[in-house]
């Protein structure tokens, strides 16, 4: 989390994407990682891959990911299967991108899209 806090304070990336650590292994932190360095929570982001991905298999629900903005930088916890990071990116990649436009200020109106 430390690195992601750097990557993101001295602006060295708009997105920064996780992948792995959301299950339920003592390993898996990476939500609790991405939550230490929160400035504001993003529910919909993970609301939507999972919604998605349980269309998918009904496994996704054991993807606890996250998502978040900190500064200038949205964060987005993706599942470890590459599969899986397929699946989530594919889905989110439209609204992904209109929200960085809006985040780093290149749009400033939903309504327009
Ligand atoms: N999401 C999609 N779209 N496709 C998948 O195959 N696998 C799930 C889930 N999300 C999966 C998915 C499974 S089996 C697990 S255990 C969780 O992601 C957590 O994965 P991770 O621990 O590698 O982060």
């Amino acid at each position: 989390s430390r690195r992601m806090a750097e990557i993101a304070d001295e602006n060295q990336a708009e997105l920064i994407l996780t992948t792995g650590g959301t299950g339920f292994s003592p390993r898996d932190v990476m939500p609790e990682a991405t939550e230490d360095i929160t400035e504001r929570k993003v529910p919909g982001i993970p609301e939507a891959i999972r919604a998605y991905s349980m269309t998918i298999t009904k496994r996704a629900m054991l993807s606890r990911g996250a998502s978040a903005i900190r500064g200038q930088s949205l964060i987005v916890n993706l599942p470890g299967s590459p599969k899986a990071v397929g699946e989530s990116l594919t889905y989110i990649l439209d609204s992904l991108e209109h929200g960085m436009d809006i985040l780093l200020g290149r749009d400033g109106e939903c309504a327009r899209r």
